[in-house]
Formats: C-alpha cells, structure tokens, sequence
C-alpha cells in the first residue's frame, strides 16, 4: 500500500508515522508513506497557502491554487482508490471503516489546517471526507496519523501475530477482556485460574465471556 499526504504542518506528522509497528511496516515495505508539503506550491515569492475568507469571519483559507496543483501533479502520478479529507464534519472513523481502507492499493489524504480549505478543493479532488470525533483540533494531522496508524496495523505483516489485529476490541462488536502476562501473583492480586489452565477451549470461552461482561458494563450500545 501507498499512501500520500498533504499538508501544510507535514512535521507534525512525522514522529507517529516514524515509530514502533508504523516504522516497521515502513521499514519491510508494507507501506510506503509519503508527506508532501503544501508550502512548496504555495503562490508567488512569499509561496502563499491560505488567505481571508470571503465573506469575512475568523481564521484562514487554504487557497485552491497549492491545493490544485498538488492534487494535479500527484494524480498524473498514481491513481488512488480514495482521495480523503480529514474534516470534523466528514463521516465518522470506525474500525469498519479502517478495515476497508486497509484493503486499498493507494491513498491520498489531505489533512487541513487553518479554518478549513476552499470549498471547491472538496468539490473537485474529494473523494471521501472523514472525522475522528465530535470535536475540533488545530488541524487534520493528527486526524491523519490516527487514521493511518489504524490502517496500518491491519496490513498483512505488520502485526507478528495475525489473530491480534482480528482480536481487537472493536473487531468482532465486543470490547477485549482483561489481559494478564507474569507473574501470576502480584501484590496480592493474581490471575484468574482459567488462563493458567492450559486448556484453550476453556481459554477462549473465558475470553468470550468477560469480552462481553466489559462490552456489557462499558459500551452497551455496541450490543444493541
Ligand atoms: N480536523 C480538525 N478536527 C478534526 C476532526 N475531529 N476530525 C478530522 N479532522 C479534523
């Protein structure tokens, strides 16, 4: 897989996609991810992102000028299966969404900054705009390394243990259960009897049940 990134702030970036599973899969050449600043299309000698909002108001508009030109000159390279835009009134992110973002060969992102990005930038180059939550952040940065680093981890290598990822909370509707590793007794608390059994098919049932117990106590709206 692919993916490519516009923004403005590539650097904020830089550090979630460059460390643990994210920079391995890098590194073994499940994904190839690309961050592309909007500054080197900027407009004349001052290389002009964004400027005041017709209409007036607060806050700065990302200009359509850069933002044409880069979406020019990436799709002549490549085309993608999604051109994405990180907004908080884009569809809402879920682990099913991940899961089919994670299948695609080529993504493009655009993570915004300022007040928002010139309508007609979304018009002609979006295919698909995404939320990570109902609230604002200065920017679509950590939106996109969210979004990537949720997609990332399903690839095909990127995780050792395949049944992981498949084990999620979320996965299967069910948040996980308590997890325990050594030692099996700690300042007076242990580990349930069940999981030094041995026996993986009480194991799993165990599992099943306190998945669900948690999902029950903490999330009863995935069960409805
Ligand atoms: N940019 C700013 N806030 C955001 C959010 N909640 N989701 C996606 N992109 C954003």
């Amino acid at each position: 897989m692919r993916i490519d990134i516009i923004s403005a702030v590539p650097k904020l970036m830089e550090s979630p996609l460059s460390e643990s599973i994210v920079k391995r899969a890098r590194e073994k050449e499940i994904v190839e991810i690309v961050l592309h600043d909007l500054r080197e299309f900027g407009v004349g000698n001052y290389r002009q992102i964004d400027d005041e909002p017709f209409g007036g108001g607060a806050g700065m508009v990302l200009k359509p000028e850069p933002l044409f030109a880069i979406f020019k000159e990436l799709t002549s390279q490549r085309t993608y299966d999604e051109r994405i835009f990180m907004t908080p009134d884009g569809e809402l992110f879920s682990q099913p969404m991940a899961n089919r973002l994670s299948m695609m060969n080529n993504l493009l992102i655009l993570a915004g900054h300022y007040k928002g990005v010139d309508e007609r930038v979304r018009r002609r180059w979006i295919t698909k705009e995404i939320s990570i939550g109902d609230y604002v952040l200065t920017g679509g940065e950590l939106p996109a390394a969210l979004v990537v680093d949720a997609v990332v981890r399903l690839l095909p290598g990127a995780i050792h243990d395949v049944e992981s990822a498949l084990m999620d909370s979320f996965q299967n509707g069910l948040l996980e259960g308590p997890i325990y590793t050594r030692p099996a007794e700690f300042e007076g608390m242990t580990v349930p009897e069940t999981l030094l059994s041995g026996d993986h098919k009480k194991i799993d049932a165990w599992r099943y049940e306190e998945a669900l117990r948690r999902t029950q106590e903490r999330r009863p709206d995935l069960l409805e």
